[in-house]
């Protein structure tokens, strides 16, 4: 197995809005990162990945680009990524950018030529159907924000492709000026320094052709075998690895949205030079059955393992992957996985044990550091994510929930719950931004009691579990590489585990429980300190240990 940078080093995601706000309009802006790169470096991470931070009317915050090489003014200015991007690296820390190549804005000048006539040179650059027999859409795809995937353009009348929101107009791959464009882009992001890219829905570039109706089967399966993995993504991505990330000492992280375990040495096997990690949705939708807002699964640890075990498998010998327990997309991870309430630290500081000891990079989301949780939002005027909105309003009009209902499941499962900002300190708006008037999006009510500075001064908080784990895990390869065997692998409560890297060997136990539980291990550990402990006493007779609620140990052996 080859070893590198990318494979051990930790990414940590910043989603630019809601991390810090140097200039006090209630937006997260690149100054806002730069004056906290110390923190961020004493974290122990490695890479810092930025959502979207070009031009974009923000219909999806900034997943909708209308400029691939202008930063968005709320952002700041070149100058600032610049100085961001030099900081970054004087503190050995490296910086992706978010490509979003499937689609961009419909107020970049590339859709808003197309839209003029038929015969503009950029037609081409989208997907343009005739309406079908009926005078509707062409086809029977659903965006994956609600509605129908195609809107209909009344100069022309024709209908284009948006996977997305219909302000997100998916681009043509087939047409090679598209691609030569993006690897333009790509190159001019290079060429200053950039470190690679995360591909946001790398996978649904290449459509199936004919744009065939989508069998009535859910929508997850709808995604793998309709809009994602279509004929020619392979090819596409290909072509990216060999003309351009090659090129550099720089790594692609794909989205793997409609991959499975199965496919996806297709793209990140190493010898086919395409991607050279993803992350898999498997995890992150581990309760979500068929699509956010629909039918929800509780929590199952069993279920959980399973998923870690058979991704394992499936990368073993040639492939990577990343490892991720939440980001912008999906609601906190403590609130989900572990619990936030009585056992708020304990559970988060447990989870963390787990994520960091799978293999794979291991990549953070903002604020899971200090364990931020869900928020709960009291009004549909609070909500701003576009797919939440969206559910809500569609709802509106099938009645298939009522409103009360529609909002809970909003606030269980949507977007916002991750994008609400940094809790850095218990001052008004927890010390997100200066100003008076209201942020973009409301910053959770429990910031007096979670945020940075209580926890920085706090040696057992969870955001210094976080630094000792971080740096712990730097010091010893076989978190990153280890080879996995599973003790009670069946066991509902109780995820335990031994990893082995040539003479390293580690045993992990984490309990899922909220109860105080016995585990008696197949080892003779009554000896050896544990490396980590969530807990400050680790209760053990004999081999029995006693675990108190979500207790979680490392021990090096
Ligand atoms: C990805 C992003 C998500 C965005 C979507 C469309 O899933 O993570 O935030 O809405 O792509 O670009
Ligand atoms: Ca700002």
């Amino acid at each position: 197995m080859e070893l590198s940078w990318f494979k051990k080093g930790t990414i940590y995601q910043i989603y630019p809005r809601s991390f810090n706000d140097s200039n006090g309009d209630g937006i997260g802006d690149l100054r806002g990162i730069i004056e906290k790169l110390d923190y961020l470096q004493s974290l122990h991470v490695d890479i810092l990945w930025l959502s979207p931070i070009f031009s974009s009317p923000n219909d999806d915050n900034g997943y909708d680009i209308s400029d691939y090489c202008a930063i968005m003014p709320e952002f700041g200015t070149m100058k600032d990524f610049d100085e961001l991007l030099k900081k970054t690296h004087e503190r050995g820390m490296r910086l992706i950018l978010d490509l979003v190549a499937n689609h961009c804005s419909d107020e970049h000048i590339w859709f808003k030529e197309a839209k003029k006539s038929k015969d503009n040179p950029y037609r081409d650059y989208f997907h343009w159907r005739k309406p079908s027999s009926n005078g509707g859409p062409p086809n029977n795809w659903k965006s994956f924000f609600g509605g129908s995937a195609w809107e209909y353009d009344e100069t022309s009348g024709e209908y284009y492709l948006h996977l997305f929101t219909k302000k997100q107009p998916d681009l043509n791959w087939e047409n090679p000026k598209v691609r030569e464009e993006m690897y333009d882009a790509m190159r001019f992001w290079l060429d200053k320094g950039v470190d690679g890219f995360r591909m946001d829905v790398i996978p649904l570039i290449s459509k199936r052709e004919g744009y065939p109706d989508a069998p009535g089967f859910g929508f997850r399966k709808v995604i793998e075998e309709v809009y994602a993995n279509g004929p020619r993504v392979h090819e596409y991505l290909k072509e990216m690895t060999e003309k351009v990330v090659s090129q550099y000492d720089a790594f692609s992280l794909a989205e793997g949205v409609g991959i499975n375990h199965e496919n996806a040495g297709l793209y990140i096997d190493n010898d086919r030079k395409e991607l050279n990690m993803l992350y898999h949705f498997d995890i992150l939708e581990c309760t979500i059955v068929n699509g956010k807002f629909e039918e929800v699964s509780p929590f199952d640890l069993v279920n959980m393992k399973g998923i870690f075990k058979k991704w394992r498998d499936a990368v073993h010998k040639k492939g990577w992957i990343a490892n991720a327990m939440g980001n912008h997309d999906f609601a906190r991870m403590v609130s989900r996985f572990g619990e936030d309430k009585e056992h708020w630290a304990a559970s988060a500081k447990m989870l963390f044990i787990m994520q960091a000891t799978q293999n794979g990079t291991l990549n953070i989301y903002q604020g899971d550091e200090i364990g931020m949780t869900n928020i709960e939002l009291e009004s549909i005027d609070e909500v701003r994510d576009i797919q939440s909105l969206n559910f809500y309003n569609e709802n509106l009009k099938t009645k298939r929930y009522s409103k009360e209902l529609a909002l809970k499941m909003i606030n269980n499962e949507g977007r916002d719950n991750a994008r609400t900002p940094i809790q850095w300190n218990d001052e008004i708006n927890g010390g997100f931004t200066t100003i008076k008037k209201e942020p973009w999006i409301k910053v959770n009510p429990n910031y007096n009691t979670i945020n940075v500075k209580k926890q920085d001064d706090d040696p057992v908080s969870i955001l210094n579990f976080y630094r000792n784990l971080l740096k712990t895990r730097k010091q010893h390869d076989v978190f990153v590489y280890g080879d996995f065997e599973e003790l009670e692998f069946n066991n509902p409560e109780i995820y335990a585990y031994k990893k082995k890297f040539k003479e390293e060997e580690i045993i992990v136990i984490l309990n899922f429980k909220n109860v105080t539980l016995d585990f008696k291990i197949p080892y003779n550990l009554s000896d050896v300190e544990p490396l980590l402990n969530n807990y400050e006493v680790l209760e053990m007779n004999n081999n029995v240990m006693n675990l108190k609620p979500y207790q979680g140990v490392i021990f090096k052996i």
